[in-house]
This record gives C-alpha cells, structure tokens and sequence, in this order.
C-alpha cells in the first residue's frame, strides 16, 4: 500500500525512446526499454495521482489505471507533450529522446546500389521537450518538471550542470550502461542543494522513493 501524496495532482511523463525515420522501413533509435519511465508512471498513480504516459515504441503495457498515449519521433512527442501539458501539475522526462532526425528520409525504401554506393543522411536537431515545458512554469512553480539525465561518466559534475542548463528544480542522474533494459538501477537526485545517492534498487522500488521526493516539493509549492 502506497500513501496517496500526489491524490488530486495530474503528471504527465514521458517514457521509453524515440524512433527517428530513415525510410518506412527502418530508422534511429536507442537502447531505452521504457521500463523506468512506466514505474514512475506507475507509482505515481499509486500514489493518487491522474497519469498521462507519453511513450515512445516499448515492448510494456500500460501500468494500470494510466492513460497513455503511443508516439514514434521526438517531434511526435513533443507535440503530445505540448497539446497535454496545460493542467498538469507535474512533468517527469523520462524519456531518452533522439537529439537528432534524419532530415532526408526517404518516402520509399530506399534501395541497395549496385555500384556500392551508400546513403548519406542529413540530421536536424529535434526540439527539447522538457526544457521548452520548464520555460512555461508558472510563478506558482507549475508544472513542477523533472529531468533524467544518462550519462557515461561524472555523473555527479555533469548532472549539477545539466539541472541548471535544463531550468529545472529536480534532475535524475543515472549511468546509462547501469540502466538501459535492466530491470534495477542506482539513481541520483540533483536539487538545488545538492545531490543524493539512491542506491541500487528495482526501478519501481526507485521510482516509489522518487515520487515520494517529488511530492514533498510540490506540496511546499501549493503553501506558497
Ligand atoms: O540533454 P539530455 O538529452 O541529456 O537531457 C535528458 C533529459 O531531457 C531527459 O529528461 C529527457 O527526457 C529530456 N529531453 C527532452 N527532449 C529532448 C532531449 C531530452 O525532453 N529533445
């Protein structure tokens, strides 16, 4: 049984990774499984919360009780994002968007040459999605945003930075080789004081202990 902290608050998250056309065929994605997107999703509903999910292609079915919409690009996303984000009391960017799209897919399948010759794809940069909702937080603080950020390394140096380039009250730091497809996770919170270890643990377990974090912050928003 979960407390019900976040009862009359809606969170919108997004979830899993984006998947950039090259042909109708084929395209760019990455390792994300969306496992640790849907156990926020999850415990935020447990925790009383309405949940919209935003999720890229995954291989899951949606938490209970949670609505979901499915998209395929990060421009995709970003337009389910911005047309669901009024209202909505907290935003969590889970999702690991493509920075990049392919700016020449072609609308056939391309085909292999037989002189050997190969395509030659032309990238554009996708928007970014939480940073364009942080940049519309209201005076009250709404909607509050968290950030992920998968790192390589320097977690800690990186992740610090990352919040403050984000304009963000809240990131999440983890390692990507620590995360993408598994099951459990060891997780950092940013904040503007500091950060704090959370150790390894399933991602549900993590994200129960997140929810729980985010939940204090919103309440003193709502005092204010
Ligand atoms: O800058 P970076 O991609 O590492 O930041 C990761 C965070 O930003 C995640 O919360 C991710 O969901 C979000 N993001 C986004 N739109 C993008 C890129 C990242 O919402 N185009």
């Amino acid at each position: 049984f979960q407390p019900k902290v976040l009862a009359g608050k809606r969170v919108l998250v997004t979830a899993g990774p984006t998947f950039e056309a090259i042909d109708p065929v084929r395209g760019i994605t990455n390792l994300s499984s969306g496992k640790m997107g849907y156990a926020v999703a999850r415990a935020a509903r447990e925790a009383g919360a309405e949940v919209l999910l935003i999720s890229g292609p995954t291989a899951l079915e949606a938490p209970f009780g949670v609505r979901r919409i499915d998209v395929q690009s990060a421009q995709q996303m970003h337009d389910a994002v911005l047309s669901q984000i009024d209202g909505q009391h907290v935003f969590v960017a889970v999702a690991a968007v493509a920075d990049w799209r392919v700016l020449n897919a072609s609308e056939q399948k391309m085909k292999k040459q037989a002189d050997g010759s190969v395509p030659e794809l032309k990238f554009a940069q996708n928007p970014d999605i939480l940073a364009t909702v942080a940049a519309r937080t209201n005076l009250r603080g709404y909607p509050y945003c968290v950030g992920f950020a998968a790192e390589s390394e320097n977690l800690v140096e990186f992740g610090s930075s990352k919040r403050e380039k984000k304009g963000i009250p809240l990131l999440v730091g983890n390692i990507g080789q620590n995360t993408f497809g598994q099951d459990d996770n060891t997780i950092i919170l940013f904040d503007e004081d500091g950060h704090t270890v959370l150790p390894r643990a399933s991602k549900l377990e993590l994200a129960r202990q997140l929810i729980s974090e985010i939940s204090k912050r919103v309440s003193k928003l709502s005092l204010l």
